[in-house]
């Protein structure tokens, strides 16, 4: 289904009049505090609003206690990623009571939803904005309103379906990594999802643009690019004619440079052996633009049954034949996944089935989430919710077998020498810095700052489930 998408452009300059007047209005520099939650999609979202926030006067600080403008980039993906956002919202209350002339505005999916809105509303006074997903790019003509006129604003619409080009993009991944959105939203309605509700319908950017934005940040040194969308296998855009993911790839692949490109969210339904095939044609290389040897393909669940009310169309035997079909053309490659257990009427054996795909897949990791009633979708009306005890118990069982599967396989590469772009110092341990490998395992190791953007080669001494320790080596 191809729609109508407006590219803003009209609108835009009247946004850049806004950035200007806030700026003005402003008059000292002033300092912007932004919290994000969910996923990459967010995580550019926010690397947006602060791209927008820097043109107004704003600094980014890491203390909201400091800030004159505090930002929430929220999830709804699951009730704890909501609840954890409104708990924060209510730890600001204090630092607007200290200083009353901070603004807070809350972005992203969370408020995306009408239900929250009054919700929002009436129990946080002190909340200056409400601002849609979709409607990111209005966030200095909002600011704007807020200071101007003294008032609230709550700004959602989640039926627009606009691409906003052009906008001031304040990279937050480090210099040496970047994500580029290439589609928003998502029509798939899996039943358990909210997605499809805050993110608006499905579009995809003109690749031209698209290769446009990877020019100049492979011109900029970034080595590694992160490709974005709820479902980046139906990438569609209304030009050129018939033009899908593996044709963009493949044209981002004869660009000038050295990069690893990743890319995130690939739907089974529509993961095609033409996509395949052109991963496997173009590996990373020294001097060239190669694609990741990571392939993150959601199952969600193991059973047809549960598949089909979960509305996911492909069942298990394609999606199986997918697993295969990529390991015959990339033997080395890292397979990771998502997986819901507890959904509505799942039984035992329903769970049990989830269990044989994961033994027979042997995953590289898994990403495993206890089912979660969303507002507004068809599964939160099932019959038939799981009681939240058994559904815990399922997810420490599908923990438990991934976390021995994660080891074994993560305990093949020691003694191995990999090769893996150095991304900073490590969160967990300063010490330390760390390494993303071609099929996105990390490497911890010690080492010099001056190394960080470039490749090296890492002798492994040791691994754990989730992580591999290492030293620095010459070239395999
Ligand atoms: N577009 C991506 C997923 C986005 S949401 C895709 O289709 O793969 C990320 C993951 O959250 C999903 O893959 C799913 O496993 C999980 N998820 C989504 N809704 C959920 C819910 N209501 N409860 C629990 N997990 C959920
Ligand atoms: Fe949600 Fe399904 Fe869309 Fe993914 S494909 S965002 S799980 S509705
Ligand atoms: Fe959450 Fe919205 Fe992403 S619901 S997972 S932040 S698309």
């Amino acid at each position: 289904m191809k729609k109508n998408v407006e590219i803003l452009s009209a609108e835009l300059e009247a946004q850049f009049s806004f950035m200007a007047q806030v700026k003005a209005l402003n008059q000292k520099e002033k300092r912007v505090y932004i919290q994000t939650f969910g996923c990459q999609q967010n995580e550019a979202d926010s690397e947006r609003l602060l791209g927008m926030a820097e043109q107004m006067g704003y600094q980014k600080v890491t203390e909201a206690e400091k800030a004159d403008l505090i930002l929430i980039n929220t999830c709804a993906v699951r009730e704890h990623a909501e609840l954890k956002a409104l708990s924060i919202t209510g730890n600001f209350k204090h630092c607007k009571e200290k200083n009353p002339s901070l603004i807070i505005g809350i972005c992203g999916c969370m408020v995306s939803q009408e239900h929250r809105l009054g919700d929002i509303k009436k129990r946080y006074p002190y909340v200056d904005f409400l601002l849609g997903t979709t409607l990111i790019h209005r966030f200095p003509e909002i600011l704007c309103s807020v200071i101007t006129q003294k008032k609230r604003f709550f700004w959602i619409d989640p039926d627009t379906a606009v691409i906003a080009e052009g906008l001031p993009v304040k990279r937050e991944k480090g210099a040496s990594s970047a994500w580029v959105s290439i589609m928003y939203g998502c029509n798939n309605f899996c039943t358990y999802c909210i997605v499809p509700y805050v993110r608006g319908r499905e579009r995809s950017r003109n690749p031209k643009v698209i290769l446009d934005e990877i020019r100049a940040l492979l011109d900029d040194g970034v080595k590694e690019i992160t490709l974005l969308g709820q479902n980046v296998n139906s990438y569609s855009p209304s030009e050129p004619e018939n033009y899908d993911f593996a044709d963009l790839l493949t044209d981002i692949c004869a660009l000038e440079g050295e990069a690893i490109i990743h890319f995130m969210t690939s739907h089974p339904k529509d993961a095609t052996h033409k996509l395949i095939d052109v991963i496997a044609a173009f590996p990373p290389t020294k001097n060239k633009i190669g694609i990741s040897r990571r392939f993150h393909l959601p199952l969600q669940s193991g059973n047809d049954r549960i598949l089909k009310v979960m509305n996911r169309r492909y069942d298990s035997a394609r999606y199986l034949s997918l697993i295969d079909y990529m390991r015959e053309k990339m033997p080395d490659i890292a397979i990771t996944t998502d997986i819901i257990v507890g959904f509505p009427t799942e039984t035992e054996e329903e769970f049990l089935d989830t269990l044989k795909i994961v033994r027979t897949v042997r995953y590289d990791n898994i990403y495993s989430f206890i089912y979660s009633k969303r507002n507004g979708t068809p599964a939160s009306e099932m019959e038939g919710q799981i009681p939240e005890d058994v559904k815990g118990e399922r997810l420490r069982r599908l923990l438990d077998l991934q976390g021995a599967i994660s080891k074994e396989k993560n305990n093949d590469y020691v003694g191995k020498v990999m090769r893996a772009l150095v991304e900073g110092r490590s969160k967990t341990d300063e010490s330390r810095l760390t390494a993303r490998t071609e099929n996105n395992r990390l490497i911890h190791f010690e080492g010099d700052d001056s190394l960080i953007g470039d490749y090296a080669y890492f002798y492994i001494e040791k691994a754990e489930a989730h992580e591999l320790f290492g030293k620095l080596a010459d070239a395999e």
